[in-house]
């Protein structure tokens, strides 16, 4: 399996709590969490009914009231992170509303195929700069999924990743994240055996981060 920043940078103590209590906060970070958080119900609230759901990879367990809603009181929600300081926070955070968590790389999850209606892969692939991976994570989730996958990626084509790039050149941090064309996110889903069904960005051409609703592709090359 592959390697990269992102695998290590979340795993500690000290992370899990800044990521848990820190990282969302202020007056710009909260507004983000909030309209992450609301576009992914939103979402979701336009597929059909889903019955189970894997957040992988979780976090801090921060997308769990909006995978919950809409589902009444059958939806089963489960969460993974490779970092098993997350798990432990969002076992906490849910608070037995989620069905289960478990330690599990989103590249080979300890899952068998098809367990669940969608698997929401948010805020991971943009820390992967090799398609190879991104295809790899993506192709794992839609095995894992009977239909649909959630996923988010950075948009090159926004000022925020334009921002990140001048900064770059004029002699700042190289940054890790990687924004990519929406054509190769979505060049990657269809390696992955994926299409678009639907998209969501909170402010498009200003933010860089952008969710996509993926559907299974049948052999025949309709949907699930
Ligand atoms: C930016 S956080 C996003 C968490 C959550 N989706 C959210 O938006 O709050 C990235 C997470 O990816 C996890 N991670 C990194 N590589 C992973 C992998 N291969 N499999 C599963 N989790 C991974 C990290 O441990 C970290 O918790």
């Amino acid at each position: 399996m592959a390697d990269y920043h992102a695998k290590h940078k979340y795993r500690g103590e000290d992370y899990a709590e800044y990521y848990a209590t820190g990282r969302w906060d202020g007056v710009w970070g909260r507004r983000v969490d909030r309209r992450e958080r609301r576009g992914v119900a939103r979402l979701l609230g336009r597929l059909s009914p889903l019955a189970s759901i894997l957040d992988v990879p979780c976090g801090a367990g921060r997308f769990l009231e909006a995978l919950l809603s809409g589902g009444g009181d059958g939806r089963r929600v489960f969460q993974s992170d490779i970092a098993h300081e997350m798990v432990a926070r969002a076992r906490e955070a849910a608070a037995g509303r989620a069905r289960g968590q478990f330690v599990g790389d989103a590249e080979r999850l300890p899952v068998a195929d098809a367990s669940v209606d969608l698997v929401c892969t948010v805020r991971l692939l943009h820390h992967v700069a090799d398609p190879v991976v991104r295809v790899g994570i993506l192709r794992e989730a839609a095995r894992v999924s009977r239909r649909f996958v959630l996923a988010s990626y950075f948009d090159r084509f926004s000022l925020q990743a334009l921002r990140r790039r001048v900064r770059s050149l004029l002699g700042g941090r190289p940054s890790r994240r990687v924004a990519i064309r929406r054509s190769e996110f979505l060049e990657d889903a269809r390696r992955a055996g994926l299409r678009a069904v639907a998209t969501w960005g909170s402010a498009p051409l200003v933010s860089e981060q952008r969710f996509v609703v993926l559907e299974r592709v049948r052999s025949d090359g309709g949907g699930a």
